[in-house]
């Protein structure tokens, strides 16, 4: 061994001990997603349109079911993609997109047979759907361990509800049609599934960049999709420049006065079993499910525009289901209970939890040091940390007046803790002030959910064990609720990533 060899070999060694040191006694990270960090060149996305109660209803005319898939490879040799970053210019012959889902699976609706479908679905809108979502997932499958995975999702839901329709179970027991004017509806069809354009992801710049996406409306009527007024729009296009960096998701989404309630998020959900809101087998990103308290999540949000002082937006909102006696969720929709846990990031976001509406906080908060501090606890209970919480409607026995979830907008119960910027969030790294995160604070989130999470509190039946929390969906995106103009809200969402983490001692 010569002199500067040996120099370098003992310099490697020292580098290699330095190294192994700094990983030990620390946290060790893993991510749960297939696609950590968003930086797969080879993407997988899905796209799923719900209606009130996260079915399909009625497909849209000439839309087919409201499931659709970008997913393809990036095929081109190594050597090539790397010669052409040192010569920094493009080499666009070699590198082309596989796609693996084609427009016309796309397209399939009701009626519309293809490998797997169970003839039950063939006719049903809702089962269809769900069939078609695992149909497109098995297109779009990535082998991994511990399981393969499937795609990120974009969801897009219509808050119109139709209460003369029968669609929408109450607590999932089905209801007859009724009457009421507490939910927005513009007459007949108002739940309608949307027009969906698609723009398959394909290569621009020479092959130095990819683009793609998906946009539309729910004015069924409406072809033209100009800047018009009044007219409910949405669109997520994804860019990415090939070998570097993340995706970047734009999106945007647009009510108006026939649509004035819209939610559009994109969701890193199960694989396979249950995800947040949904009934049915699901495919998905998370090829572990993460639980708290041993997960965070990373991600970059840059919101450019809010949509307005009704647009709810969630710099994290997470989904899973239990039943009220802790155990897990088998489909029985008359005792499985979503759950969801949602941070508002809009400074517009009111608190209605307060010493004078206890019934809309949750019945006790935990600090970081485990104390606990019951709502009555006027001078100590953090009231300006909650924007709202309520109850399932199937609880049985609530711990004093509490408001209930609203029975409709799901296929089962549910219950909602849903929280605001404030300083006791800080220990998790989650906003602390109202406009943290908001419009001109674009950032990178490094959010401890998981440990926010296991100091919840949700609704348990008393002298039952305590519900495993582990979770089926983890998204980012906004819900205008309700607005009485219309109103735009934009945002681009990347580096996206679940890090499971477990302390090696
Ligand atoms: C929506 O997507 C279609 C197809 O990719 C495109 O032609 C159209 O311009 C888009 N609409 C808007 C308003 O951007
Ligand atoms: C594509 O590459 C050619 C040759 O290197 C170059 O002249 C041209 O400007 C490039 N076009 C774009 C859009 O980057
Ligand atoms: C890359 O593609 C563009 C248009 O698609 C073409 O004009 C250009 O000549 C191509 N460059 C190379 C190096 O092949
Ligand atoms: C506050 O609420 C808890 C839980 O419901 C109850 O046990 C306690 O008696 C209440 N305290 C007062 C002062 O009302």
């Amino acid at each position: 061994m010569d002199f500067i060899a040996g120099t370098l070999f003992f310099f490697w060694v020292g580098m290699l001990l330095m190294l192994l040191c700094s990983v030990s006694g620390a946290e060790h990270y893993s991510s749960a997603v297939g696609d950590p960090g968003m930086r797969r060149d080879g993407l997988r996305i899905g796209f799923e349109a719900w209606n009130f109660c996260n079915e399909v209803g009625r497909e849209a005319p000439g839309m087919g079911s409201p499931r659709a898939a970008d997913c393809f490879d990036l095929l081109g040799s190594k050597h090539e993609r790397r010669r052409k970053h040192r010569e920094h210019r493009s080499i666009n012959s070699t590198l082309r997109l596989k796609h693996r889902v084609t427009e016309a699976d796309n397209k399939l609706g009701v009626g519309k047979s293809f490998s797997g479908l169970n003839p039950d679905a063939l006719n049903d809108p809702d089962l269809y759907a769900a069939e078609k979502e695992l149909y497109l997932g098995s297109l779009c499958e990535v082998n991994d361990t511990p399981r393969p995975w499937q795609f990120w999702t974009i969801m897009l839901k219509n808050g119109n509800f139709d209460t003369s329709s029968g669609l929408c179970p109450e607590n999932g027991k089905k209801v007859q049609p009724f009457v009421s004017q507490n939910f927005p509806c513009f007459g007949i069809g108002c739940m309608n599934q949307p027009i969906l354009h698609h723009q398959e992801t394909h290569l621009l710049g020479n092959g130095t960049m990819m683009r793609g996406g998906f946009n539309g409306t729910y004015d069924l009527g409406y072809f033209g999709l100009g800047g018009e007024e009044d007219i409910s729009y949405f669109e997520v296009i994804w860019e990415k420049k090939v070998g570097v960096g993340s995706w970047e998701f734009h999106h945007k989404l647009k009510t108006s006065s026939k649509y004035p309630w819209l939610m559009l998020y994109l969701r890193a959900d199960a694989t396979r079993g249950f995800s947040g809101g949904y009934h049915y087998d699901t495919s998905g990103m998370l090829k572990s499910l993460p639980e708290s308290p041993n997960f965070k999540v990373r991600l970059t949000l840059d919101v450019k525009q809010g949509g307005g002082p009704k647009s709810q937006f969630y710099l994290m909102d997470i989904g899973s289901c239990w039943k009220n006696d802790g155990s897990p969720c088998d489909g029985d929709t008359l005792t499985d209970v979503t759950r969801y846990c949602e941070m508002i990031i809009n400074p517009d976001t009111p608190s209605w939890c307060s010493p004078r509406s206890l019934p809309n906080c949750p019945l006790f908060h935990v600090t970081p040091g485990n104390r606990k501090i019951f709502r009555n606890d006027t001078a100590n209970f953090p009231y300006s940390a909650y924007h709202y919480y309520c109850a399932p409607g199937n609880a049985q026995h609530l711990d004093g007046p509490t408001s209930t979830c609203d029975p409709y907008s799901n296929p089962q119960a549910q219950e909602l803790v849903q929280l605001l910027p404030h300083p006791i969030w800080a220990k998790y790294g989650y906003p602390t002030k109202q406009g943290d995160g908001w419009i001109g604070d674009a950032r990178t989130w490094e959010l401890d959910v998981g440990a926010l999470s296991s100091r919840l509190y949700f609704y348990q039946d008393p002298g039952t064990a305590p519900a495993r929390r582990t979770w089926t969906s983890i998204d980012v995106g906004t819900e205008i609720f309700v607005s009485n103009q219309d109103e735009m809200a934009e945002w681009t969402l990347s580096d996206f990533d679940v890090l499971l983490t477990s302390v090696k001692s």
